[in-house]
């Protein structure tokens, strides 16, 4: 017999535990299911596509923000953190999946970008080389695969990585379009996630109440042909943190 809970980690990882192992997408355990899922690129998904979010673009475009240095968080096969790379920028991707970090290396030696990718998670204290400060962290698609305890894990690396003044994208499913809609409590009973969880404006709102609301909106449906990323089942927001 052992006692092993001492710290908040520790019951962070307990609470990890209680879901089913092949549920699980969010520790170094999920980096599996995530490289069956990269392992066949020719799949129709659509963010498999080498196109930039339609939100990041126009958030460029519009000077809403003009980062130096970002973090890509979840960055699967690098399209947003590609979209980001320019000259003077430093950026930072980072992904569980071993084969997603493979294929974003691979258009990045392809585009001649220059992006730094880490492979592991982005959230584990042992997880080196993402000290920031990031004066962007986006993310596109991570936060609704982590089970509800991990969003204290999430907001704990905003609060150590992001610079005053920064500011934090994110885009999640919508309640309504897509995910799940159980209350929280409801996934540690039936010990999975579901798909992903779906959020309404109010609940971003209110776990990222530490920051301000820049823009919260659906994000715009891109046809094929456009060379943007967009899908009307998620939120797009962009929060900053104040000075
Ligand atoms: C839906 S995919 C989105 C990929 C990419 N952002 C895009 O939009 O093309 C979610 C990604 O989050 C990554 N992920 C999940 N939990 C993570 C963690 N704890 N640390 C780092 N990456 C994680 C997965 O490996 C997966 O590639």
């Amino acid at each position: 017999m052992d006692r092993n809970i001492r710290t908040v980690e520790d019951v962070l990882g307990l609470l990890d535990r209680l879901f089913a192992p092949e549920a699980d997408r969010w520790t170094a355990t999920g980096a599996d299911w995530w490289d069956d899922f990269y392992g066949d690129r020719s799949r129709p998904v659509p963010f498999f596509a080498h196109k930039p979010d339609e939100n990041l673009a126009s958030y460029l475009d519009r000077g809403l923000i003009a980062p130096e240095r970002v973090l890509d968080l979840g960055c699967g096969p690098g399209r947003n953190a590609l979209h980001l790379a320019s000259p003077g920028r430093l950026v930072d991707a980072v992904d569980l999946s071993p084969k997603a970090v493979e294929w974003a290396g691979e258009r990045a030696r392809e585009a001649g970008a220059d992006v730094r990718f880490h492979c592991g998670d982005a959230f584990a204290p042992a997880t080196t080389g993402l000290d920031g400060p990031y004066d962007l962290v986006y993310d596109s698609g991570c936060f609704h695969h982590l089970p509800p305890h991990r969003r204290i894990s999430y907001l704990a690396l905003l609060d150590r990585v992001l610079a005053p003044g920064g500011h934090f994208a994110l885009t999640c499913f919508a309640a309504g379009a897509m995910g799940s809609e159980l209350p929280d409590e409801a996934f540690y009973r039936d010990s999975r996630l579901h798909g992903g969880l779906a959020y309404t404006p109010e609940s971003l709102r209110r776990i990222f109440s530490g920051l301000t609301e820049v823009e919260l909106r659906r994000m715009r449906d891109e046809p094929p042909g456009s060379p943007y990323f967009g899908e009307p089942f998620l939120w797009t927001a962009l929060f900053r943190r104040d000075a």
